[in-house]
């Protein structure tokens, strides 16, 4: 595991940004796996400013890591509709290349067997982002989520709920389900990318790196993971103890 710690948030999407800019420039049919929530927004305006100065994104295949399970694409707080208004309109992607679950599926059991299988026939992800939650988990594998798990209909729990809160007018209308990537779907991708800033992540983020790897804590299973990355903030990073770099 590398874990890069900088001043700011900024610094961090700067770095995060230019190398999924310089992988695109180097791998034109690259397989990127998106996250939603506040933190990859500093990342995916470094990808918008990219393509502006000439990144080329239009051979680029993406999937996003979750969706909420019965939020119409027209909801604001869709993760389609969310990608589709913060990266993927402003920049020079192929939207039939762009993969989000369907959370509005009738049968959303041959939904998430046919995403693994997309993803497979794509040729796996090259790099997959990755936000973490505040009680550890990563795409919406709450603990204890078992490491081996593929994409399924996941039950929220209350304190993913509640953090989620602040997106929607009341808790009340928060989905208590959704579709999420497993933790081998996400222990598969070749790069993994793990983006964590501010107070509220430190605990998640100690057990993560520094304890012994747990299904309490999803987001430790990265620990297994040959090629993974943090880009931490220092306020992300103020229990950290290991060997780290600063930025
Ligand atoms: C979202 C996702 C989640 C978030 C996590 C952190 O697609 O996979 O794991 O990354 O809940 O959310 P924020 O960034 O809003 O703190």
């Amino acid at each position: 595991m590398e874990i890069k710690i900088f001043k700011t948030e900024e610094a961090a999407a700067v770095a995060a940004g230019r190398y999924i800019n310089n992988f695109v420039k180097k791998n034109p049919k690259a397989v990127i796996g998106l996250a939603t929530g506040s933190t990859p927004l500093s990342l995916y305006n470094e990808m918008i400013k990219g393509c502006k100065e000439g990144v080329d994104y239009s051979g680029v295949t993406t999937f996003n890591l979750d969706e909420y399970v019965g939020l119409p694409v027209t909801h604001n707080e869709s993760y389609r509709s969310f990608m589709n208004r913060n990266l993927f309109s402003q920049i020079n992607i192929n939207i039939r290349n762009t993969f989000v679950p369907d959370g509005m599926s009738a049968d959303l059991e041959t939904q998430c067997t046919d995403y693994e299988e997309r993803i497979r026939s794509a040729g796996g992800i090259d790099i997959q982002v990755l936000g973490i939650g505040s009680n550890g988990h990563i795409g919406f594998n709450e603990p204890p989520a078992p490491f081996d798990s593929r994409t399924s209909v996941i039950e929220l729990t209350e304190q993913t709920i509640n953090d989620n809160a602040r997106f929607f007018d009341s808790k009340e209308e928060v989905p208590k389900r959704a579709i999420s990537m497993g933790v081998q779907t996400i222990m598969d991708a070749r790069c993994c990318m793990l983006l964590a800033y501010g107070s509220g992540k430190t605990s998640a983020l100690k057990g993560a790196i520094e304890e012994v790897p747990d299904t309490m804590n999803p987001a430790s299973a990265l620990q297994n993971h040959p090629n993974v990355t943090f880009y931490l903030d220092e306020a992300a990073a103020s229990l950290i103890t290991k060997q780290v770099r600063e930025f």
